[in-house]
C-alpha cells in the first residue's frame, strides 16, 4: 500500500514528512483540534496512516518512522483529539459487578440494534453498487480483521487470554490461510469486481469509516485499554451474527453464489460462538480477574457500538438522498 492522498493541512504536513527520512515533526501538526473529530476525514486519516505503521505500513514510507519519538508524540495529539471525541460522544455505562458484566453488554448491544436499517436495507433492496460501496467501507477493517485485537494477547493471563486466542484462532483460519477471514472478505471484493488488495480503497473512505478502525487501534495499541479492547471485541462479536445473516440474503437476492457470501455465511455460525465466548469467557472473567477494568470493558463496548452507528448513519443518508456514501472518485474496478 501507498501513502493516500493528504486531505487537509494534517496529512499534508504529515505525509509530506513520512515521505522521506525518519526525523523531527515540527512545529506540532493538531492545532487547534478539528471541532468533529469523529467524522473528520483530515484527522482519522492522519491517525489511521500513524497506526498503520504497525501494521503493515506503507511501500513508500520508511519502516523507521514506527518508534519515532516525533512520530509518536503526533499520534499522541491525534489520539488526545479522538479520545476526547470519543469521551464526549459516549457516555460511561454504569459499572456493575463482574458477574452482571455478561447482561450489561446484552443491554448496549440490544439498544443499538433496536435501530439498525443499514442491514435491512441491503438484505432487502439495495442494488449491486450499494453492495459494492458497503463492501469498500467494510474492506478497510476486514483486510486486517482480527489484527487490532491481536495486540491484546500477551496483556491478559489465564482464562480471558485462552478465550481470545480461541476467537483469534478461527479469525486467523485455524491454519488455513483460505479460511482466514481476511481472505473470505477478499474472495468477496474479488467476486464483486472489487480490488481486493490491502488498503486499495483508503482513498475512498469517509472519515466516518476510518474512526470505525482507529478505536479498535487505540485500544489495542495501549495496554492501559485492554479492558476496553476486550468490551469492543464482544460488541463486534455480539452484533455480528444477524447482519451478517442479512448481507448473504442480499447477495444471494442479486444472483450471487458462495464465492461472494462465504465471509457473511461464516460469520453467521462462528459469531453466534464468538460471541458467548467474548463476553463470558473473555469480558466477565476478565472483570472477575481485574474488577478495575469493569467500566472499560462497558465503554469499549459502547464506542464500538457509537462509532459503528455514525458510520451506519451516514451511509444510509447518502443513500436515501440518492448520493454515494464514498469519498468522490467513481470505484475503480478490479484490474
Ligand atoms: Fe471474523
Ligand atoms: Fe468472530
Amino acid at each position: 500500500m501507498r501513502l493516500p492522498a493528504p486531505r487537509g493541512p494534517i496529512t499534508a504536513a504529515l505525509f509530506d514528512r513520512l515521505a522521506g527520512p525518519p526525523g523531527d515533526l515540527e512545529p506540532p501538526l493538531v492545532t487547534p483540534p478539528p471541532a468533529r473529530a469523529l467524522d473528520d476525514g483530515d484527522l482519522q486519516l492522519a491517525l489511521f496512516a500513524c497506526y498503520e505503521l504497525h501494521y503493515r505500513g506503507f511501500d513508500d514510507v520508511d519502516d523507521g518512522w514506527e518508534w519515532q519519538p516525533a512520530l509518536l508524540a503526533v499520534r499522541l495529539d491525534l489520539e488526545r483529539c479522538f479520545g476526547g471525541a470519543l469521551a464526549r460522544a459516549v457516555p460511561r455505562p454504569p459499572v456493575v459487578p463482574p458477574e452482571r458484566v455478561r447482561s450489561a453488554l446484552a443491554g448496549l448491544v440490544a439498544e443499538a440494534e433496536r435501530e439498525a436499517p443499514l442491514s435491512q436495507h441491503l438484505q432487502r433492496a439495495a442494488d449491486l453498487e450499494q453492495f459494492r460501496e458497503f463492501v469498500v467501507h467494510r474492506s478497510i477493517y476486514h483486510l486486517k480483521e482480527a489484527d487490532p485485537h491481536t495486540w491484546a494477547i500477551p496483556r491478559l493471563d489465564g482464562g480471558p487470554k485462552a478465550a481470545l486466542v480461541e476467537i483469534q484462532a478461527d479469525e486467523y483460519g485455524g491454519g488455513r490461510a483460505e479460511r482466514m477471514h481476511a481472505e473470505l472478505f477478499r474472495a468477496t471484493m474479488t467476486g464483486l469486481g472489487l480490488d481486493g488488495s490491502y488498503g486499495a480503497y483508503l482513498d475512498r473512505v469517509p472519515g466516518v469509516t476510518l474512526a470505525v478502525s482507529n478505536v479498535m487501534s487505540l485500544f489495542g495499541l495501549h495496554r492501559a485499554r485492554r479492558g476496553a479492547l476486550a468490551g469492543h471485541l464482544a460488541a463486534l462479536e455480539m452484533t455480528s451474527s444477524a447482519p451478517n445473516r442479512r448481507y448473504g440474503a442480499g447477495l444471494r437476492r442479486l444472483g450471487h453464489g458462495p464465492d461472494v457470501t462465504r465471509f457473511f455465511d461464516e460469520h453467521v455460525q462462528a459469531d453466534a460462538v464468538h460471541e458467548q465466548i467474548a463476553a463470558h469467557d473473555l469480558c466477565a472473567r476478565l472483570a472477575a480477574q481485574e474488577p478495575s477494568l469493569t467500566g472499560d470493558v462497558l465503554y469499549g463496548a459502547a464506542c464500538a457500538l457509537e462509532v459503528e452507528r455514525r458510520w451506519a448513519h451516514h451511509v444510509m443518508s447518502r443513500w436515501r438522498q440518492g448520493r454515494t456514501s464514498l469519498e468522490e472518485a467513481p470505484l475503480a474496478a478490479a484490474s
